[in-house]
């Protein structure tokens, strides 16, 4: 079925409320249990067909985690799947033993095993966590969840701090999620994997009471596998508080659209002046409303606005910093001849049987050897060009970096992120102090093009 038709069957008013936020299931050694298991669940409103996924605690999506800055984390996490898997912690900056990366962090979780994770959360703000082995088949059925981590002084009443976790999927005609489609060597070589339908907290066309006069906290998480959601806070009165969970010195109001890229976050605040409905939509193509607030009366009296204070991360110096290339090449529409320098073009059709379309570096997918190594405590820049037709979005574990230049011009917010979006063409140039120990991930989080070669990793002294 082809979006368009999408959007009118979606007009017969298929509504729900969104799953409200529960806490999990603590065993008596502090643990909380976490399970992956096979599960189904309505993608599709309620006339839509039961897809068959694969689900944290039998939740779309996983269990809302909500903990407190500096707080220990404790999951059990259970592997009830036909499959191994993983848990990856997007965003934090955590002990790298933690980091659930099979095969480079830790082994991947047998079917009938569990892991536990065991770990501190440093800073405060909005992430995520999900599955970290063939994340490109995993996730997209459904396996991950938000990660919120609550400043020590919550400033944001609870009914008024709301995730919204973003997610776009591949439907058939009976808006069941359609699965003889994963891995396509299509999706791969080209955008990735695109779904036909979005939905938010696992919900098809949500609507999401908010409160007349009072302050309001979104937190938008892309949890898709390749979609690039183009939000227009402006157009529903909000401003952006943060993004991948590094709030602003003040909220900003920004004009026309901010990039949503997959694994990207964004807070914004929001005080609605009239009852009545909004829409909530993505810029992409034409405007399309995926969710509606229904703004009520106030419940309580306002709290005037406070924006929680920034995390403190590690500043980089750019004075002694080591400048390294992140050059991206690959995939289709002529992106692949940039990754002829060496090669022939027999090794090029033996990498596309392969099933690899992509390189950093011109390296396609990794080895036992990194793409860079830092003493602890330098600073890295990374001068990033898109040599290819697409756009990727390219995330590092471990650290958030700051974004300081794109196509030769300083940015005037040099914000910090984990993720950050690169068109074709474009240069971005980054910078991170490598101040956390162990083997971290750098990989695009379009999760079709990691799996088929846009992915290193680096190593922390
Ligand atoms: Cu969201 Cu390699 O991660
Ligand atoms: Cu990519």
């Amino acid at each position: 079925m082809n979006r368009r038709s999408f959007l009118k069957a979606s007009m017969a008013g298929c509504t729900s409320m969104l799953t409200p936020a529960f806490s999990m299931a603590q065993s008596d050694d502090g643990f909380f249990e976490l399970t992956a298991e096979k599960g189904r669940a309505r993608l599709y409103g309620k006339h839509g067909g039961l897809s068959d996924l694969w689900l944290y605690n039998g939740r779309l999506p996983g269990p809302d985690i909500r903990v407190t800055r500096g707080q220990r984390v404790r999951v059990r996490f259970i592997n009830k799947l036909d499959e191994p898997t993983s848990v990856h912690w997007h965003g934090i900056r955590i002990d790298n033993a933690m980091d659930g990366v099979a095969g480079l962090t830790q082994p991947a979780v047998k079917p009938g095993e569990s892991f536990d994770y065991d770990f501190v959360v440093p800073d405060a703000g909005t992430y995520w966590y999900h599955a970290h082995t063939m994340s490109w088949n995993q996730v997209p059925r459904g396996l991950a969840g938000p990660l919120i981590v609550e400043e020590n002084e919550p400033t944001f009443d609870p009914a008024l701090d709301i995730t919204m976790m973003l997610n776009d999927w591949r439907l058939d005609d009976n808006g069941v999620l359609e699965t003889g489609s994963f891995g396509a060597r299509h999706d791969l070589s080209h955008a990735g994997r695109l779904g036909n339908w979005l939905t938010i907290n696992g919900a098809s066309m949500p609507q999401i009471p908010l409160q007349q006069g009072r302050w309001h906290r979104l937190r938008l998480i892309n949890s898709s596998a390749s979609r690039v959601l183009d939000i227009a806070p402006s157009r529903f009165g909000a401003r952006v508080m943060a993004m991948d969970g590094q709030s602003f010195d003040a909220p900003r109001d920004i004009a026309g659209t901010v990039r949503l890229s997959p694994a990207q976050r964004m807070d914004l605040v929001m005080r609605p002046e009239e009852t009545g409905d909004i829409a909530f939509e993505t810029m992409t193509g034409k405007p399309f409303t995926f969710a509606t607030f229904k703004v009520g009366a106030a419940t309580a009296t306002d709290r005037p606005l406070s924006v929680p204070p920034a995390n403190t991360l590690p500043e980089p110096d750019l004075e002694t910093a080591r400048i390294l290339p992140l050059d991206m090449a690959g995939g289709a529409m002529g992106g692949m001849r940039g990754m002829m320098t060496g090669r022939t073009e027999d090794d090029l059709r033996k990498m596309m049987q392969d099933g690899l379309f992509w390189a950093f570096n011109g390296k396609a997918g990794m080895d036992e050897t990194p793409m860079f190594t830092a003493a602890r405590g330098e600073t890295i820049v990374l001068e990033s060009r898109n040599d290819t037709a697409f756009a990727h979005a390219i995330h590092l574990h471990g650290h958030h970096f700051r974004v300081l230049e794109r196509n030769g011009e300083k940015l005037e917010n040099p914000d910090w992120r984990d993720t950050f979006t690169t068109e074709p063409d474009e240069t971005v140039k980054i910078a991170f102090v490598a101040d956390n120990p162990g083997k971290w991930l750098i990989h695009c989080h379009m999760l079709g093009h990691a799996a088929s070669g846009m992915m290193s990793w680096f190593e922390v002294g």
